[in-house]
């Protein structure tokens, strides 16, 4: 993939992600979490420090080396167990967890509807998955912008995509969206559509 997309990019994200302007935001996406949880998307760790204490482990996914060596010292400050796993592998039993969280990660996922899948596989039937997401605006203007850019977005940001729909995406992998808010927070529109909730996972 190259040096700007395997060692620039992760870091130039995690600075991005890691902005003050998010700290609320992910302080609403980690409300309510405890347990042992599936973290996708893990990053540079930046949802640790919004972790409630009943979390007790992280199983992190994280492809990227440098953003996981970047969050090494997320890791080290936390109190909070932190493993990293892969998901579609035997490192978590089958419906285990007691949640999982994604934030700002369906937009990156190259199968979004796989990965949900194999959330759902570690997690216990109806367990809550917390998501803040960006994606495809309501009003057409913007989504208009959204499909002119996506391609640059995704050769420039790591694969992210800015015409996802994340409740769509759920829906469709069996999740049941049991609350959410969508709104636009502060910034350009093409890149804060935000869809903020809980869905559960599938029950057999
Ligand atoms: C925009 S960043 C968000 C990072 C972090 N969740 C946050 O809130 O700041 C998306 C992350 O998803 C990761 N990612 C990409 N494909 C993935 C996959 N298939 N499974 C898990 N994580 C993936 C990327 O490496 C990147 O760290």
């Amino acid at each position: 993939m190259g040096l700007y997309n395997d060692v620039v990019m992760p870091r130039l994200v995690g600075r991005v992600c890691g902005h003050r302007f998010f700290d609320p935001w992910r302080q609403r996406v980690c409300e309510g979490l405890g347990g042992e949880i599936v973290e996708v998307g893990f990053g540079t760790g930046t949802n640790l420090r919004f972790l409630p204490p009943a979390v007790r482990r992280v199983y992190a996914v994280e492809p990227s080396l440098v953003a996981r060596a970047a969050a090494r010292a997320a890791v080290e400050r936390t109190s909070i167990d932190v493993e990293f796993i892969e998901l579609g592998t035997t490192a978590v039993a089958r419906g285990s967890l007691d949640a999982a969280l994604s934030a700002f990660t369906l937009c990156s996922v190259d199968d979004p509807r796989r990965v949900l899948g194999q959330i759902a596989a570690v997690v216990k039937p109806g367990a809550p998955l917390h998501f803040l997401e960006h994606g495809l605006a309501p009003d057409a203007a913007t989504a208009r912008w959204q499909h002119r850019l996506n391609g640059l977005e995704q050769r420039l940001a790591g694969g992210c995509h800015l015409t996802r729909d994340p409740l769509r995406l759920l829906v469709e992998s069996g999740f049941e969206v049991d609350t959410y808010v969508q709104e636009y927070a502060r910034g350009p529109r093409p890149w804060s559509y935000f869809t903020l909730g809980v869905a559960r996972a599938p029950r057999p």
